[in-house]
């Protein structure tokens, strides 16, 4: 049996094992896939353990993103731009390949969802980690233009010029987003968590808006909720993200691209 990992801390919440093992029925295959809590300091010693006693692969959640990406002796380009690794394969000769599959799995969520990204205009709000992790595979579907804004422009900024060669994007700030134009609004930021809204106008949403949360949970998010009361057309959450970003991983390891649409609905209806 192929030994596959989730390491984390906490870890206990983590769905991967429950995506994964019903992912491995879906396509046959003959492996495990199990969670570990790694100490805060002691990534590389799990890793090692891991990897020494024949695991394949791994993924990787906080805070241990920054951690795998060290660790990896060699990195895919979205990883290498993301600046952080959420899986981890031992190649055929030994080596550890670091990939960052959360844009991806953004992105093939919005695609099953009927909603293009080529030639639209993008506002992905927040300029963290999340958002970093998504500006690649989000440029590469080839939108008209994609503009980062964020409660600290700065950063935003700093991601418009680390992405500048990659395609069309911009850094606005909050106060500044007055045209109601945006086709996908995409909220990477954490203000959810403590039930806050990320900043935006009011008058950014409108019927024809999809509206985007990287954050899930058994009701609709604050975000969500705010962009629907305003009419917002159509409104996804992160649950298909995470499906998403593991069907990617699969795939990584696997060569076979496992069905989400089914996993996610199994998830969606475990949380009601
Ligand atoms: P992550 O890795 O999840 O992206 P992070 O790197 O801590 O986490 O980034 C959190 C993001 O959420 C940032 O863009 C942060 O804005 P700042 O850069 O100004 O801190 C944003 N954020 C957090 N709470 C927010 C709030 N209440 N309103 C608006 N933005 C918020």
């Amino acid at each position: 049996m192929d030994k596959y990992v989730v390491f984390g801390n906490p870890i206990a919440q983590s769905k991967s094992p429950y995506i994964h093992t019903l992912f491995a029925r879906q396509t046959a295959q003959a492996m495990t896939y199990t969670a570990q809590l790694a100490p805060v300091d002691g990534f590389k010693a799990a890793a090692d353990d891991f990897f020494a006693s024949g695991g394949r692969g791994c993924n990787i959640t906080a805070p241990f993103k920054e951690d795998a990406y060290q660790y990896a002796s060699q990195l895919t380009e979205r990883a290498k731009l993301a600046g952080a690794v959420n899986t981890l394969k031992k190649l055929d000769d030994g080596v550890i390949l670091g990939d960052n599959t959360d844009g991806e799995g953004l992105v093939q969520d919005l695609l099953q969802n009927q909603v293009e990204l080529a030639g639209k205009r993008i506002l992905l709000i927040g300029a963290g980690g999340a958002a970093r992790g998504v500006i690649l595979p989000i440029l590469a579907q080839q939108p008209e233009l994609l503009v980062v804004t964020n409660r600290t422009l700065a950063k935003a900024e700093q991601l418009a010029e680390l992405f500048s060669g990659y395609g069309n994007i911009d850094a606005v700030a909050l106060e500044a987003l007055e045209e109601p134009n945006f086709d996908v609004i995409i909220n990477s930021t954490s203000a959810g968590l403590s039930g806050q809204l990320p900043g935006i106008s009011d008058k950014l949403i409108k019927p024809a808006v999809t509206c985007y949360d990287m954050v899930y949970g058994p009701k609709l998010t604050a975000f969500n909720q705010w962009a629907r009361d305003l009419g917002a057309g159509k409104t996804l959450d992160g649950l298909g993200m995470l499906v998403g970003q593991a069907a990617e991983s699969f795939m990584l390891w696997r060569g076979i691209r496992p069905g989400a649409k089914q996993v996610k609905n199994e998830l969606r209806r475990a949380m009601q």
